[in-house]
């Protein structure tokens, strides 16, 4: 079977503006809008599944669609308890809008040990690892918007 692009697997999300709303939330790990991460993440996992002959097409849909909810509901007492966090949220999106169960299993795993339920598939630790990954690279990034920021409402910028 032809491995396709990571968009082309990603097309039909791309387009839905649910997902798009995510773009709305700058403070994702700090200073990222979470779709940015969210396709971070999804690029990885599916370069990831490719290096490693798992299932790129399922590796790329869970990447990129794990953080998909927009803010906590006040009720989940997330970190209280980790079974209400936001992959719940998430998992629930994916699982309204027909995702595969596989996909399903590695967006319901990536919050693990926090989500107490460990990854079980190929894809799932991939996309484990793409986040973690992508977390540090998305403090980086804020760090460098923070010194942006910071020097654009400086002295320099006042005068
Ligand atoms: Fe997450
Ligand atoms: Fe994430």
């Amino acid at each position: 079977m032809r491995i396709k692009s990571y968009e082309e697997y990603i097309a039909d999300l791309l387009d839905h503006p649910d997902i798009q709303r995510l773009r709305e939330t700058r403070n994702h790990h700090w200073k990222r809008d979470r779709f940015s991460h969210c396709y971070a993440v999804g690029k990885l996992s599916y370069r990831l599944a490719v290096f490693f002959h798992a299932n790129a097409n399922i590796a790329a849909r869970a990447g990129f669609l794990h953080d998909w909810y927009h803010g906590h509901m006040p009720e989940r007492r997330h970190f209280v308890n980790a079974d209400q966090h936001h992959f719940r949220i998430s998992l629930q999106a994916a699982s309204a809008y027909g995702e595969h169960p596989t996909v399903l299993h590695a967006i319901r795993t990536h919050f693990w040990p926090w989500g107490r339920m460990l990854p079980k598939t190929r894809e799932a630790w991939i996309v484990w690892s793409a986040d973690n990954l992508i977390w540090a690279v998305d403090l980086w990034q804020s760090a460098k918007i923070a010194l942006r920021q910071r020097w654009s409402t400086g002295p320099a910028a006042q005068s």
